[in-house]
């Protein structure tokens, strides 16, 4: 092994130089977890996502009961570090790129609606202490018509330290099983992103260079999604997915450092939507 290479899943990852042959290895973190790291596999295997290319998958197994996949090593950087730098002129590229996830003919989903409030009543009845903003935004979800859900391929988790980028040409890792699949759902882990900078919440701080690029890239999304047939009911659709995200995080949230960003990220989205966005 070369070198342990981070996440935040609890798998362990590796790159390996076999005899000159150099791999990443994804193991799972433990044996109740094989299944999912099995799907998110499948899930590596199988995309053609417009636009986006995936690690190749060279074997997969069983390590002391442990799932692994190797998979080709992407020798670049993620979204998340590749976007401070960018030319603004470029920034454009990757907004259509993103754009791409969207079926040409969006299919809507009249039992999307069901699934949607089950969800959100089922995450209501999980999360035992409340605060205020969870509350709130539980009401918000509660209250909100799921109307306008298409249904569609779904990565499951979009977000940018999901999304490497190696000789501009942008690969998709870490696939996760959803409990509906809908590329609104990814869109609104790219907001994840673009809005409340979830991925870069480690970093120290975020700077001018960053922030402008952030922000012109968000500005970008929404005046495109918004052309599309229904595109306000869309982006406020985003916005309250973006809303279950922070909420379906919170039973798995352990440091006190995440459990504040959760809550001041809420209030943001909550000022926003009360804003009409
Ligand atoms: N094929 C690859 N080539 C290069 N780097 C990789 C590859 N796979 C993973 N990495 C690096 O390892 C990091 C963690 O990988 P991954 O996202 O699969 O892990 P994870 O533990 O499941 O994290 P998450 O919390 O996002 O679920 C990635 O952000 C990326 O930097
Ligand atoms: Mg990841």
């Amino acid at each position: 092994m070369i070198q342990k290479l981070h996440g935040h899943s609890g798998c362990r990852l590796e790159l390996i130089d076999n005899n000159g042959t150099i791999f990443v290895r994804k193991i799972s973190r433990s044996v109740s977890y094989n299944e999912r790291l099995i799907a998110q596999c499948v899930k590596q295997g199988i995309d053609d996502t417009e636009g986006f290319l995936t690690p190749k998958i060279f074997s997969k197994g069983y390590l002391k009961k442990l799932f692994y996949f190797d998979m080709e090593y992407i020798n670049g950087l993620s979204f998340t570090d590749y976007l401070t730098n960018i030319p603004i002129t470029s920034i454009e590229r990757y907004a259509d790129l993103f754009l791409k996830i969207i079926p040409s003919n969006p299919i809507y989903d009249g039992d999307a609606r069901g699934i949607f409030i089950n969800k959100v009543n089922e995450l209501d009845s999980q999360i035992i202490v409340k605060s205020d903003s969870v509350k709130i935004a539980i009401q918000q979800l509660k209250h909100f018509d799921w109307k306008c859900i298409y249904q569609g391929k779904c990565h499951g988790d979009l977000t940018f330290e999901n999304i490497l980028i190696h000789n501009d040409r942008a690969y998709l890792i870490d696939f996760l099983d959803s409990f509906y699949d809908s590329w609104m759902i990814d869109i609104s882990k790219l907001f994840q992103d673009l809005e409340l900078q979830w991925s870069y919440r480690n970093y120290f701080s975020i700077d001018e260079n960053l922030n402008i690029r952030l922000i012109i890239l968000k500005k970008m999304l929404i005046e495109k999604l918004l052309q599309l047939d229904q595109g306000k009911n869309i982006v406020l659709t985003i916005y309250m997915m973006l809303i279950l995200n922070l909420i379906r995080i919170i039973p798995y949230v352990d440091s006190q450092k995440d459990h504040l960003f959760i809550e001041s990220a809420l209030n943001k989205i909550n000022i926003l939507i009360n804003k009409q966005l």
